[in-house]
């Protein structure tokens, strides 16, 4: 019997961020290379396989690709096919469009879909797996929020955007002796705050998964002027808040699975310590400048490894898997175990202690045990 070529989908979901077209140029070259798979690329995520919207993708598209931002076959937060967006007149209704996704594969002859994400694709991929398609997942985000994984690609090239960013905005907040507060993106993980502020040598972090305490905040910006260090820099994450306070939503998205966008929480930090301590403070909210560019040395490397291990997956006929770096070795896990799930900072994380022994205010009392302050414990 002559067995067929085998057919691999890959699509790119969610928020973009630097290392997506490094994940592609991998599937494709593995996949055509080793196992002479051909490949093809659904347009937006799975709004592509929904609409039957895809290109083929060969050896000639997978090149001049590794360093470029974004990716190249476009993305979408809103494409859940269990709640599909479709206009009617002027107002969006919801359908569950995930028989017709199956239907596409089916009638494209394809063994296999890669689908490259964060939760919010994983938890699509993870009810499109119980429908009975084969789904390998890569975990990309810049909040480096998922589990299953000890890094995902995208956030090492976010973090070296805020940090540079933060190493900028030292030396200004230097010249005017002023508070300057830097806000990241993250949702409700401080990953990116909490690196980034040790990165950049922040005075101090704020992160979600700590509530802040805003005389705390202030105790530690007139402690370092009376050491005569008359200013101060604050990395704080999106979704940070005060104690017993709400998170900032800047937006509602209403037809992305997840509507809430955080953002603006440095704002209200700003008139709080200037209100307090009669100290200028400035704002700058990184925002979307943290996804693009082009990845880090370290995403190049960590996306091909992700894209690699995701076609010799597929080859081995496994499938409901997410690839993830365990250690330095590439392993995988069920998607069913991390869909919808976030990684957060826990309170024993030895970063954390890291900042705390350097004396960074985390937005709480120095005198008290970390742990005493988390939200939740994680
Ligand atoms: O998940 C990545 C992320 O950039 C978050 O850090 C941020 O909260 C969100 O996406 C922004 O989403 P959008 O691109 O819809 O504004």
């Amino acid at each position: 019997m002559v067995s067929r070529t085998k057919r691999i989908g890959v699509l790119t979901g969610g928020g973009d961020c630097p290392g997506l077209n490094a994940v592609i140029r991998a599937v494709v070259k593995t996949a055509q290379n080793e196992y002479d798979m051909d490949v093809i690329g659904f347009l937006d995520g799975y709004e592509g396989l929904i609409e039957n919207q895809y290109r083929e993708l060969s050896l000639k598209d997978a090149s001049g690709i590794l360093a470029l931002g974004g990716t190249i076959l476009g993305t979408s937060n809103r494409a859940d096919p269990f709640r599909f967006p479709v206009l009617q007149g002027e107002e969006y209704i919801y359908l569950d469009r995930s028989s017709q996704g199956i239907r596409n594969y089916e009638a494209l002859g394809l063994d296999a879909i890669i689908a490259i994400g964060g939760d919010g694709t994983m938890a699509a991929s993870a009810g499109m797996i119980e429908k009975g398609l084969p789904v390998i997942g890569v975990p990309k985000t810049i909040d480096n929020d998922l589990l299953g994984t000890d890094v995902t690609f995208g956030f090492d090239s976010a973090l070296a955007t805020a940090t540079d960013a933060v190493d900028k905005i030292h030396t200004t907040a230097q010249s005017h002796h002023r508070v300057m507060i830097i806000e990241v993106m993250g949702r409700y993980a401080g990953w990116l705050a909490l690196y980034s502020g040790l990165a950049g040598g922040g005075d101090i972090i704020l992160v979600p998964e700590i509530p802040y305490d805003i005389e705390a905040i202030c105790d530690a910006v007139k402690s370092r002027n009376a050491q005569g260090k008359n200013f101060s820099i604050v990395v704080m994450g999106e979704g940070a808040r005060q104690m017993g306070g709400e998170m900032v939503v800047s937006r509602i998205v209403a037809n992305s699975p997840d509507a809430i966008r955080l953002g603006g929480i440095s704002h209200q930090v700003a008139a709080q310590i200037e209100g307090l301590t009669n100290i200028e403070c400035r704002v700058t909210i990184l925002g979307h400048l943290l996804r693009g560019g082009s990845p880090t040395a370290y995403d190049r490397i960590l996306a091909t490894r992700f894209g690699v291990e995701a076609v010799h997956l597929v080859a081995q006929g496994k499938s409901g898997q997410m690839v993830g770096l365990h250690g330095n070795q590439m392993g995988s896990v069920p998607i069913e175990d991390v869909a919808g799930k976030q990684r957060k900072i826990a309170a024993a994380n030895p970063v954390l202690a890291t900042a705390r022994s350097l004396g960074i205010c985390m937005g709480v009392s120095m005198e008290h045990p970390i742990e005493e302050f988390f939200a939740e414990q994680v």
